[in-house]
């Protein structure tokens, strides 16, 4: 299998924090180039009057280019609805979302599916394969509704698979596939084309502990090439592969810390 060579992640930027600060700060605008992703206090609120469920209470959070950050917390705290308004899949009942300083609002439903087609790469806890399309075309799907020719489309789709492993397996169809081996095309159709921000919910969740770990690579592969990434994770040892981990209680943000441990820790641990 394809893997990241042993290329370590950049030390965690001190800017990091000045920055993020800067983004939220700015009542228009978040600076193109240096924000991919900026959550402005974000709420979301299911339902109403006493049986309300306030799945997020006024989050706000800062993803730049090259970042991973980690989101981790009990189960019901927030974290998938987190990734879905950052995704655009869902919207904030008050604060703002802003993607590459688009603020996702202020797009019509049109220019908010060119936006995740084109710009966010998600990764589901349920595969969202479709059953009759090969992995090949599952992956060039996003690229073909944007409008790229079938024949680049398909190229990049192989080119996709390829990064994660796939290579030989492009033409069959999700039942043909093992369960491992269907998370890593929902994985290459999240990274194919040029995502610039990279949206994980506990990607390895269906998978073993050493396709896991490949994933987790790919995963840092790409946003050490550039992207924005966030991964939902309950596992401390996939956490430790982010820059940032941010922690979520009850719909809040209640800490968020430097990495859990250094990749170095992580490797020399992951052998056991
Ligand atoms: N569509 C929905 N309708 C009502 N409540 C929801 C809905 N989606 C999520 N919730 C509630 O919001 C809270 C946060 O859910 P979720 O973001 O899925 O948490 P996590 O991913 O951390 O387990 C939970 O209490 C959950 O039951
Ligand atoms: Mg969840």
């Amino acid at each position: 299998m394809t893997t990241g060579g042993g290329r370590m992640p950049a030390a965690p930027d001190p800017r990091a924090a000045s920055d993020s600060a800067a983004a939220s700060d700015a009542a228009g605008r978040a600076p193109a180039g240096n924000t991919v992703l900026d959550l402005r206090d974000v709420h979301r609120t299911h339902g109403s009057g006493p049986a309300a469920v306030h799945a997020l209470r006024g989050v706000s959070l800062a993803v730049r280019p090259g970042e991973l950050v980690a989101v981790m917390g009990p189960s019901g705290s927030g974290k998938s609805t987190l990734l879905t308004l950052a995704g655009g899949l869902d919207s904030p009942t008050a604060g703002e979302v802003h993607v590459e300083g688009q603020p996702l609002h202020a797009l019509d439903r049109r220019g908010l599916a060119r936006l995740r087609r084109r710009r966010i790469g998600y990764i589901f806890q349920n595969l969202n394969l479709i059953g009759s399309l090969t992995a090949v075309e599952n992956v060039a799907l996003p690229l073909e509704l944007d409008g790229t020719g079938v024949r680049v489309a398909r190229r990049l789709a192989r080119d996709a698979l390829t990064e994660v492993g796939l290579s030989e397996l492009g033409d069959r169809f999700p039942d043909q596939l093992s369960g491992g081996q269907q998370q890593r095309v929902a994985i290459a159709r999240a990274l194919v084309g040029q995502r610039r921000l990279v949206l994980a919910d506990e990607p390895t969740g269906a998978l073993d502990s050493q396709t896991g770990e490949a994933v987790l690579r790919l995963l840092r592969r790409r946003v050490d090439a550039g992207a924005a990434g966030v991964l939902v994770t309950h596992e401390a040892r996939h956490a430790a592969w982010a820059d940032r981990v941010v922690f979520l209680r009850d719909g809040v943000t209640v800490d968020s810390t430097a990495p859990l441990a250094g990749v170095e820790a992580l490797l020399s641990g992951s052998g056991r």
